[in-house]
């Protein structure tokens, strides 16, 4: 232990260098009445059974309820929810009064809004020095698409950088660079790199981009007007224009039905030679990643296009 004039601040201190998320707990006191604390002590212990802990100040008013009422929720806060990590840290406040809530499976008051979801039996308590560590074995849970809480040196942690000024870990303003743990240089770079391959083969075969996005759209939905194909790829940044629908037409690639642009048979053929080879330069890709890498890769990249898509919030 450190030999300064007060250790336990130092020992407090030095605990808070370990970023956690916040947590709220829940349960049921005697009455049947909600009873809730914030709790950065929360940990996961065992998958299997799957059991996750907390612990509960001795001196906390909700005690004799956490350790009578054989169950208890954790919620995992969300960024948005520093303000009920708050109000939930305040002793003998009434906490549940502006906060939406049903009783769980086990009787557990569960909040609508969370991060994540742990409904738990209460497995054991052990003696932890002031505090009681009580664990939990998950019945049920739940995780939602959410940014979390951060908590880290005694405060809540800043979200990202929302301005220019603020991103200079990111952006070397002085030089004019971009590090590579800019956001947006990774996707085009991985866009770039991913893209090459198949963009080499468009051109062994005499297409250019826009030619290969309005064979793709067409393959999708047609027939379509030129002006409906042009709407639907203007946020590719390759938008096909009257001449080149008409220069396609000519080379056998799509043709127009009177009703709009269709694929015609080479145009076909040639889209789904080059679909294939994409196809398979994303499964050797696939294979240096786990099922869920992949998985959260695709959540992740479809949350981004819904984002910055026409009318989204940040587009
Ligand atoms: C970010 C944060 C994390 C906390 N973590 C814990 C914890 O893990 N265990 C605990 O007993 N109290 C923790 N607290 C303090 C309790 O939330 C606080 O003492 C609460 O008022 C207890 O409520 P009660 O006395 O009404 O039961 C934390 C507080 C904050 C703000």
């Amino acid at each position: 232990m450190s030999n300064s004039a007060n250790p336990q601040v130092e020992f407090r201190n030095a605990l808070g260098s370990f970023a956690t998320g916040v947590t709220i707990a829940t349960t049921l006191d005697v009455n049947g009445e909600p009873v809730g604390v914030t709790a950065s002590s929360f940990n996961s212990v065992s998958l299997d059974p799957p059991l996750v802990l907390w612990s509960l100040a001795k001196n906390s008013l909700s005690r004799d309820a956490f350790c009578n009422s054989g169950h208890f929720a954790v919620h995992v806060l969300a960024a948005s929810q520093e303000e009920l990590s708050n109000r939930f840290a305040r002793s003998g406040e009434d906490k549940f009064a502006a906060v939406e809530w049903a009783k769980g499976e086990l009787g557990s008051p569960v909040f609508t809004n969370h991060a994540a979801l742990f409904e738990c039996r209460t497995k054991h308590q052990y003696e932890g020095g002031d505090h009681i560590i009580l664990v939990g074995e998950v019945v049920s849970f739940d995780a939602r698409d959410e940014a979390p809480l951060l908590f880290h040196g005694g405060r809540y942690v800043e979200r990202r950088p929302r301005s220019a000024g603020e991103a200079g870990q990111t952006v070397d303003i002085e030089h004019g660079q971009f590090s590579d743990d800019f956001l947006f240089y990774l996707l085009s770079r991985a866009h770039f790199q991913t893209s090459l391959p198949t963009r080499r083969k468009l051109a062994e075969n005499g297409l250019v981009m826009e030619e290969y996005m309005t064979l793709a759209m067409l393959s999708m939905e047609a027939p379509l007007s030129g002006d409906a194909v042009a709407q639907r790829l203007s946020l590719t940044g390759h938008t096909p224009d009257e001449k080149l629908l008409s220069e396609m037409a000519a080379k056998g690639l799509v043709q127009n039905t009177g009703s709009g642009f269709d694929l015609a048979e080479s145009g076909r053929k040639l889209f789904l030679e080059t679909l294939a080879f994409g196809k398979a330069l994303e499964a050797d890709l696939a294979d240096h990643f786990s099922n869920g890498e992949i998985a959260d890769t695709k959540r992740v990249l479809r949350r981004i296009i819904e984002l910055t898509g026409e009318g989204g919030p940040i587009s």
